[in-house]
């Protein structure tokens, strides 16, 4: 089997990894590879990595693992790791890996094609994980104007300062810039212009897109340009951090059609003495403030969070806050977490004290809290009739098609494919898990 120029790329973790493995896909083309889907027929294997938990970190190795008997098998093979664990490990995973060929950082992924070139020519195995300097990194923003689907990411701002005690991101990531917004309009015009129809800008706290860079406009104002871009029918963003959330980017929810009416606002805890310890810089009252704000401006929006559960110190009381704060927004989803210490974060200092079986215990009456009100939430879709962009043929085949409503829930319903790219109303007749069904209708309720 030829597998020379063939590579096999797995990601792991958040949209910010997509968008870089939409990155490391086009160098590696540049240079003459192509993609194909499995391993064993791939001479070139990539790892973009997670070590947001340590959950996240465990999976990478075992997946590393998988790989070695196809090293052992073809010793050409060239197998790397880059992401989020290759900006932690750095020199550390060639030293514990010995078949792995090549690390490279957060910040190094241009660098990858001569990196790949360099293992190829036989001078030996590598690691980039150094940190670039601001300039360089403006002007390294990963752009893409290819329309090859309907919707798309468009990064607006990388890394982050919040330094959130917990959370291993600007550890791993670095610190927080902002790409030019002239850059970002064009960008997005072209998408629109190859044929896209929904962006979702995105980078590690959106919401503070802009303040350090001298002269560069705010997020609200970014969110208002974009909205005048023709071609483009719905604007997405994510992740919003609740105390960079202005009244100014609320109100774009009541003045923006295009919008759609779902925000990811990550809340962590219910409790104050815990908002504290983790240095989220809100209170519980500024959080549910906010979420009241944001549902008088705009009565249909949903909202969804992460939560983490058992972090340091939390206690029945603490938990208990985070039940009735969790009521009281009334998700339409939550991503719930079991706190889990990360190297070189403030709250590695902070003894975990709490037993796996509190835990896991608090976890579960988390899990079983949300699912109701989830569940309550899609159901009361069925019977209505949504705008829903068509963004292809369902997995199912046959004339299925699928499509997101405005709160980001998949539907799937039969139609023509013509449809593909299109806004139409669709009657939800079935509720799922994590999907729903529908039929193609004449005409929206609003
Ligand atoms: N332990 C558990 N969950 C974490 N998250 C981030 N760091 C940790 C950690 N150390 C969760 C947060 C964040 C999401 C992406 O991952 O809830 O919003
Ligand atoms: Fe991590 Fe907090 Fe930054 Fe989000 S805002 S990436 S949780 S430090």
């Amino acid at each position: 089997m030829f597998m020379d120029k063939k590579f096999y790329l797995e990601t792991f973790g958040c949209q910010m990894n997509v968008v870089d493995s939409e990155r490391i896909v086009d160098l590696l083309r540049q240079i003459g590879y192509s993609q194909v889907n499995s391993a064993e027929e791939a001479g070139l294997i990539l790892l973009n990595t997670c070590s947001v938990r340590d959950k996240a970190e465990r999976k990478v190795y075992g997946h590393l693992g998988r790989f070695k008997p196809l090293k052992d098998e073809n010793p050409q093979l060239i197998l790397g790791v880059g992401g989020c664990v290759a900006q932690q490990e750095g020199e550390r995973l060639l030293e514990k890996l010995p078949y792995l060929d090549l690390v490279f950082g957060t910040h190094n992924i241009h660098k990858l094609p001569d990196m790949v070139r360099s293992v190829e020519e036989n001078r030996g195995r590598c690691h980039e994980t150094e940190f670039l300097d601001r300039e360089t990194r403006i002007q390294l923003f990963p752009q893409r104007t290819e329309g090859d689907s309907i919707t798309r990411f468009v990064t607006v701002m990388q890394g982050c300062d919040n330094f959130c005690s917990y959370c291993i991101v600007p550890h791993v990531r670095g610190r927080e810039v902002s790409r030019p917004s002239a850059e970002i309009l064009d960008e997005v015009r072209a998408l629109a212009a190859a044929g896209v129809k929904e962006v979702t800008l995105i980078g590690q706290n959106v919401n503070s897109y802009g303040c350090k860079e001298q002269g560069e406009i705010g997020f609200a104002e970014l969110l208002r340009q974009v909205h005048e871009v023709e071609g483009i029918e719905r604007i997405r963003f994510t992740t919003s951090h609740p105390k960079d959330l202005s009244d100014e980017l609320i109100d774009c929810f009541g003045e923006l059609v295009k919008l759609c009416k779902h925000i990811h606002l990550p809340v962590q805890s219910g409790s104050d003495r815990i908002l504290q310890l983790m240095n989220r810089g809100y209170s519980r009252e500024q959080y549910l403030g906010k979420v009241r704000r944001l549902k008088a401006v705009c009565p249909e929006i949903r909202l969804t969070s992460d939560i983490i559960v058992g972090f340091p110190g939390e206690t029945a009381a603490d938990f208990e806050d985070t039940l009735s704060l969790m009521a009281e927004v009334g998700y339409a989803d939550v991503f719930s977490f079991l706190y889990s210490p990360r190297p070189g974060t403030a709250a590695a200092q902070l003894a975990d004290d709490l037993g796996a079986k509190e835990k896991q215990a608090r976890f579960d009456r988390m899990l079983k809290q949300q699912e109701a009100v989830s569940r309550a939430t899609w159901e009361g879709d069925v019977g209505r009739t949504l705008p829903v962009l068509v963004e292809g043929q369902s997995r199912q085949g046959g004339d299925q098609l699928f499509g997101r409503t405005t709160w980001n829930r998949i539907v799937n319903f039969d139609g023509p494919t013509e449809l593909v790219g299109k806004v139409v109303p669709v009657k939800v007749t079935t509720n799922f898990k994590n999907s729903q069904l529908g039929e193609l209708a004449t005409g929206t309720e609003n």
